[in-house]
């Protein structure tokens, strides 16, 4: 069985090989199958790596996570999950914008604002960037956005919107893991019937995740900022998060 899928995947047309993940077509032009891959980058690919077990622990996180936003009447792209690294996704075209919530300043916003780490917002911050490697997806003003015809504003508005409602189921949902929300990108797209889906992933790889047992600064880290800064045990850190996020909700086994 296992012979017989990896088979109809290596003659299966790859639509886009990004950096941790690839998209195939499907014999339905409806859905898209995504393989989530090992390798992990950082600074635009700048740094470069792998991350064993990756693959299947953001994979099945993702899943678990889209079919619980599914579940408080967020539409996402999630179907199923055919091999653990592996997922059925309706085929969308993705809106070429990261969509940032910040609740707790790291990162690029402390970088560029010189707001002290660890500081938390007084109310979350959403932010829209611009998918485009080549321009090191830069920050994009709400004009700028509209002058680029990335969306319209009614679907900016809704975009912004769902990326709250998000933010505001997942940041209960990781402190009942005892973790907390720091920050986590998200990407949208369109189906064929113009239908606005939650895409991509949303992983260690894709969110600021910080133990809640305890405050300090590095060992508190259970994403991707440990690879990022070249600090130890990145992959225990991934499988502690796929432990609680599991443990808080039981994601049905592989399914066709
Ligand atoms: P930033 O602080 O570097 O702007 O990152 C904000 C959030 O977005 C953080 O949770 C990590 C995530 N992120 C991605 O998923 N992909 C990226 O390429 C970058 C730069 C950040």
């Amino acid at each position: 069985m296992e012979i017989q899928l990896i088979e109809t995947m290596s003659a299966a047309e790859k639509l886009y090989e990004g950096k941790a993940k690839i998209v195939y077509h499907t014999e339905d032009t409806e859905i898209h199958r995504i393989v989530f891959k090992d390798s992990a980058t950082a600074f635009n690919g700048s740094l470069m790596g792998k991350i064993e077990g990756k693959g299947e622990i953001n994979c099945t996180i993702s899943a678990a996570l889209f079919e619980c936003l599914s579940s408080i009447g967020i539409p996402t792209h999630y179907i199923s999950r055919p091999q653990k690294n592996q997922m059925r996704v309706r085929a969308v075209k993705i809106i070429p914008l990261e969509v940032v919530v910040r609740n707790i300043a790291a990162g690029s916003l402390v970088h560029q604002t010189g707001l002290p780490e660890g500081k938390v917002l007084q109310s979350p911050l959403v932010e829209f960037y611009l998918k485009n490697d080549s321009l090191s997806d830069p920050l994009l003003t709400r004009d700028r956005l509209l002058l680029l015809d990335l969306t319209s504003p009614e679907r900016l508005e809704q975009i912004e919107k769902m990326a709250r409602n998000i933010n505001q189921y997942l940041t209960d949902f990781f402190q009942r893991c005892r973790i907390i929300l720091v920050d986590f990108k998200l990407e949208f797209g369109l189906d064929s019937q113009a239908r606005l889906l939650l895409a991509d992933e949303i992983s260690p790889d894709t969110c600021r995740l910080w133990d809640a047992t305890t405050t300090d600064p590095q060992e508190r880290i259970m994403d991707k900022d440990r690879f990022r800064r070249n600090l130890p045990q990145v992959e225990s850190a991934y499988q502690e998060v796929f432990e609680r996020v599991l443990a808080q909700n039981k994601i049905g086994d592989i399914s066709p």
